[in-house]
């Protein structure tokens, strides 16, 4: 079967150092694929390099067995539509709130106006809403990014990739800012995704016990190459 999300050696300098040496990747459809691996191994950077946000040295990155690096301009963001990425530094956009920030990343690729404007469909946004409640911010849908918790704001980022409803899901450190009981429910959360709707999830995580706990694989980082 052709894996959902696949990277053929994927390699990323900065300067004079490694930070990611010929990864390889492969993830099924309803697969939890956790990566562990320590500060500066390169788990940041090789979530980058999937979506070619930060575009790899060299290396291939395959969708469905389409080529992603083979994309530019309209093509590569509609093929990026496919991956919903919760960041470590969660990238909301500090002054909208937070159902604003969800609905900016569902219509990614729209102007940010038609957010403004309001000026997007009531199922869009019934789907942003629904996304909060799942991460338990019913309570503050319209509350300022910036003047949410650390915690708050990192369950924003993951609603924001849930309302995008991929097919692939990147979770980087998706629990890091997050309280115990609230980080198992995060994780139950995505991997329900898995298994409800078949998504795949590549996840970072610090705690080994939560990679014990949730993943189907667990594969580790160290010194910029995945095993
Ligand atoms: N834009 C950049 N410029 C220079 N060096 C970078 C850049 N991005 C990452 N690096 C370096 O690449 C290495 C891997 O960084 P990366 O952020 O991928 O690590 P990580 O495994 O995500 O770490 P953490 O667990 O702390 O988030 C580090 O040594 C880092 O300093
Ligand atoms: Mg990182």
């Amino acid at each position: 079967m052709t894996p959902l999300l696949a990277a053929v050696d994927l390699s990323k300098s900065y300067g004079a150092r490694l930070a990611l040496d010929g990864a390889a990747l492969s993830v099924r459809a309803g697969e939890f694929v956790a990566v562990l691996g320590p500060s500066g191994a390169g788990k940041s950077t090789l979530f980058r390099c999937l979506t070619r946000l930060t575009e790899p040295d060299r290396g291939e990155v395959f969708i469905a067995g389409a080529p992603l690096h083979a994309l530019r301009g309209r093509k590569l963001a509609q093929a990026r539509r496919n991956i919903g990425v919760v960041f470590q530094q969660f990238n909301l956009i500090r002054r909208l709130s937070a159902i604003d920030n969800v609905l900016a990343g569902r219509l990614a690729g729209a102007p940010l106006w038609r957010v403004m404007a309001r000026s997007f469909a009531a199922a869009d946004e019934a789907i942003a809403i629904d996304a909060l409640r799942q991460v338990d911010l019913g309570e503050h849908i319209d509350q300022r990014a910036d003047t949410l918790s650390g915690g708050q704001q990192q369950r924003v980022a993951i609603a924001r990739a849930i309302a995008q409803q991929s097919r692939i899901i990147l979770a980087d450190e998706p629990v890091a800012s997050l309280d115990p009981d609230t980080a198992i429910a995060i994780l139950t959360l995505l991997h329900g995704l898995t298994r409800s709707s078949n998504v795949a999830v590549v996840c970072s995580l610090h705690q080994p016990q939560l990679a014990e706990r949730f993943a189907d694989r667990i594969l580790s980082m160290e010194a910029g190459r995945l095993s």
